[in-house]
């Protein structure tokens, strides 16, 4: 087989990448290792930036998420006892974000590319890269479907294959630099058969740790606990998660939260990663594959779409005047914002949990950042416009 990019993953960088291009004409595959079920139904992230949100509709993939996306013009924060409204609308000149669940955006994406010719494989194995080197003048993808032996010859690989991937460790050790930070905890989350307790999201700095409420619709509500990464969900009953988020939730103006059936449940270890260069030779990394951010504040689907989007540009850009200066330059202008949004998670992250080693100091300093954000303009603005997503360049 052939293709000008082949793509390995179809999560939402692997998936919009292959979108983009053909739109822009150029042919590329796809191949993961999922099944094209389960990739619909994994329970992931489920905030939009507004730049995300216009891109899924510049591209035609737009109708369900406007027409069931639930549109959030601020974020609540919770501390000391007070909950307090960041108002993203008057901050940013009118911008707001969009729950919409990460599935949801896989199915609308997937579709779209099996309705215009895309090619997907499913359920691949043994999946492997190879010839990918700036001399060599075709790399190949190889793996196994079906019994059957394939191969997969192109002009570029975009390793779009997440976190555990193949394609950055198939990268010389030696080429990369890799900066890591691993928190000491992690995040329990649910979706629970139940009405959101708030309309707005509640990120809530609590004595007995964070605890987030977010929704996936009118009437099921998604809610984070932090936890101990090494927890057994197993040992966690629907009895003491609910416990938790009241008490990390409730004590505001005899505010309740709403409970439901526990639909699904399971803990998330957190870490910030970033490999240094984002490229080797014909291989361009995006997505999850390059760079994890903790979750708060909702980044990792968001970051992975602002890659491809340069990246597309970058081939799109060779496709037509042969020129490789976007992909010469991919990476360091993908770091670039890549650097801003794990800074961005980081601080959202260390201002709103709980850490095990925190002296009064640390606490009371904690919780005079929050009072700060809140209460300035310039900080409630900074947040705002981390929140509702950073300008492309
Ligand atoms: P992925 O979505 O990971 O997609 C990679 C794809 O590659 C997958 O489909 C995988 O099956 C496939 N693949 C892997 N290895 C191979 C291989 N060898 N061959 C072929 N295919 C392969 N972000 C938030 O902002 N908020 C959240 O609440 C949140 N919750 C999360 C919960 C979990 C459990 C996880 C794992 C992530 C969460 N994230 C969250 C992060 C967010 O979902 C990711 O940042 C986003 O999915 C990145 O997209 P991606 O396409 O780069 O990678
Ligand atoms: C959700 C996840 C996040 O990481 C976040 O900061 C806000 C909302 C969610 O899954 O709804």
């Amino acid at each position: 087989m052939r293709t000008q990019v082949g793509i390995v993953g179809a999560g939402p960088a692997g998936l919009l990448l292959s979108h983009i291009l053909h739109l822009q004409g150029i042919d590329s595959v796809i191949i993961e290792a999922k099944s094209r079920s389960y990739i619909e139904e994994r329970i992931r992230a489920g905030v939009l930036e507004h730049g995300t949100a216009d891109l899924l509709c510049e591209i035609g993939c737009g109708q369900r998420m406007r027409a069931q996306g639930l549109v959030h013009g601020g974020i609540e924060l919770q501390f000391s006892a007070r909950r307090q409204r960041i108002d993203f609308q008057e901050l940013t000149g009118g911008k707001s974000v969009v729950v919409y669940a990460q599935h949801e955006v896989l199915k609308d994406l997937i579709q779209a590319r099996l309705d215009t010719g895309g090619q997907i494989f499913f359920e691949a194995d043994q999946v492997s890269i190879h010839d990918f080197e700036s001399a060599s003048p075709h790399p190949r993808i190889r793996f196994r479907k079906d019994e059957i032996d394939h191969e997969l010859t192109c002009d570029f690989i975009a390793g779009c294959d997440g976190f555990h991937g193949v394609c950055r460790p198939s990268i010389p050790a030696s080429a990369l630099q890799v900066f890591e930070r691993v928190y000491p905890f992690g995040w329990l989350g649910i979706l629970a058969q139940a009405p959101p307790s708030s309309h707005e999201l509640i990120y809530s700095n609590h004595d007995r740790g964070f605890a987030l409420l977010s929704m996936r619709s009118p009437t099921i509500s998604r809610l984070y606990i932090q936890c101990d990464p090494e927890d057994d969900i197993a040992a966690w009953s629907d009895d003491q998660i609910w416990s938790e988020l009241h008490a990390r939730l409730e004590g505001i103006d005899g505010w309740k939260l709403i409970e439901g059936p526990v639909l699904q449940k399971g803990i998330t270890g957190m870490r910030s990663f970033v490999v240094e260069p984002m490229q080797y030779g014909k291989l361009f990394l995006a997505g999850d594959s390059a760079h994890i951010v903790p979750p708060t504040g909702a980044k990792g689907l968001n970051l992975a779409a602002a890659d491809v989007r340069l990246l597309a540009r970058a081939f799109a850009a060779y496709y037509k005047s042969g020129r490789t200066h976007l992909l010469d330059q991919y990476s360091e202008t993908c770091l670039r914002r890549v650097w801003k949004v794990q800074r961005f998670s980081w601080w959202m992250t260390s201002m709103l949990h709980r850490f095990e080693d925190d002296t009064p100091f640390d606490r009371r300093r904690q919780l005079a950042e929050l009072d700060y954000v809140t209460s300035s303009r310039a900080g409630a603005q900074s947040l705002a416009e981390n929140y509702v997503g950073l300008p492309f360049d």
